[in-house]
């Protein structure tokens, strides 16, 4: 490993307080509030229109919102200019010089900061070893792949040593095989600076993948914050449960503590949500297990019907089936030990939800 003399010895959190951002009547940031630790990766994620760019440009200063409050750390930023902000930012194009070189890039932010030329030499080398460019600093912008270009602006979002990092979907213009690539790159650059970085996707995996917590965006609101396994497995609202992975609602009545499905009282691990009324299951194709004949399956709540169709998928087949009363559900099989239970359509099948697996959220969209 290359010794690097970057490093963001003092990052910051970051406190979001009661941001509201209007372009004329319409309301792209309602009363934003969020806290960022120092040294955390936090995701912003959400549908294309839902605030999070607007965010991204208030933290940086390009965008000044009608009321609320930007802390860094204890400083209020609010008032201040982007360059007064001390952020590293990576725009969603890269946003480079095409005519200039690799290092002249890199160098960029510095020479806007008057730093001495033996010194800016000695960073651009230091970024560029970081994001693994170290012998490419004369090539010029336009002799580099997509990936070498994120790391060009990578670098040079990270070479004045910013104590805040923000990027606005950073990967999306790369291929599958190398956006992945780069997302581990990123993580653990951000392993190894530990700078507070703000990081805008509006892909799942993305999000799940990389961040220490995400934030989900809908209208302008943070609907949700967790971990992502929290953010996976606990959604408290429908919009989560149909936003982060593939969810199926069967409709569920809370009645007396307790969760009903028609007649059956669900088993759960966690006491359901207090309110009482309607409201819906949420299943995840990959919870359900397909029970063999002879299993009683004991323990789990059951969904008793008959496979329509099955859909292989490569790593895994889908199977769709239908329940008694019109509903339906799909339930995922792993391709590999997939024939323990064989499925076939017109065949009856059984399918078990373990107490833990059980999620309710209520009706509504945005409860
Ligand atoms: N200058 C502007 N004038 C009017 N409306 C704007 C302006 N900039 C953004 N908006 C609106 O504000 C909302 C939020 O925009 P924003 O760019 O923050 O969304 P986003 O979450 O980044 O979306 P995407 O995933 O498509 O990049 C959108 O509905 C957008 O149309
Ligand atoms: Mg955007």
């Amino acid at each position: 490993m290359v010794a690097v003399g970057l490093q963001a010895t003092a990052s910051l959190p970051i406190s979001i307080r009661s941001i509201t951002k209007r372009y004329g009547a319409f309301t792209a940031l309602d009363a934003v509030d969020l806290e960022v630790d120092s040294g955390e990766f936090l995701t912003l994620l959400g549908p294309s229109g839902s605030g999070k760019t607007t965010l991204l440009m208030v933290l940086a200063g390009f965008i000044r919102p009608e009321s609320g409050t930007v802390l860094f750390g204890e400083r209020d930023v609010s008032l201040a200019p982007p360059h007064k902000r001390d952020v590293g930012m990576v725009f969603q194009n890269y946003a480079l010089f095409p005519h200039m070189s690799v290092a002249g890039n890199v160098a960029y932010p510095l020479k806007l900061r008057s730093i001495p030329k033996a010194e800016v030499g000695r960073r651009v080398r230091e970024a560029l070893e970081l994001v693994q460019l170290g012998t490419l600093g004369e090539r010029r912008i336009d002799q580099l792949s997509g990936g070498q270009r994120q790391r060009v602006a990578l670098a040079r979002a990270i070479v004045f040593e910013p104590r805040i990092l923000l990027m606005d979907e950073p990967l999306s213009a790369l291929d599958k095989k190398l956006r992945e690539e780069m997302q581990i790159e990123v993580r653990n650059l951000h392993r190894r600076l530990g700078l507070t970085t703000v990081y805008v996707t509006h892909d799942q995996r993305e999000a799940l993948t990389m961040s220490d917590r995400v934030a989900v965006i809908d209208g302008g609101r943070v609907r949700q914050i967790g971990r992502p396994r929290d953010i996976y497995e606990r959604p408290d609202s429908r919009f989560i449960a149909e936003f982060i992975g593939e969810s199926q609602f069967l409709p569920v009545v809370l009645r007396d503590g307790a969760a009903w499905l028609d007649s059956h009282r669900l088993a759960v691990e966690r006491p359901p949500p207090t309110a009482q009324g309607a409201h819906l299951l949420v299943v995840r194709p990959e919870k359900l297990t397909v029970l063999p004949a002879a299993d009683s399956g004991h323990g789990l709540n059951l969904f008793e019907g008959t496979v329509k169709e099955v859909v292989y998928q490569g790593e895994s087949s889908l199977v769709y089936v239908s329940l008694a009363g019109g509903l339906e559900l799909s339930v995922r099989r792993p391709s590999r030990g997939a024939d323990a239970v064989p499925v076939a359509p017109g065949a009856p099948i059984r399918m078990g939800l373990a107490p833990a697996d059980v999620v309710i959220v209520p009706a509504e969209l945005h409860p």
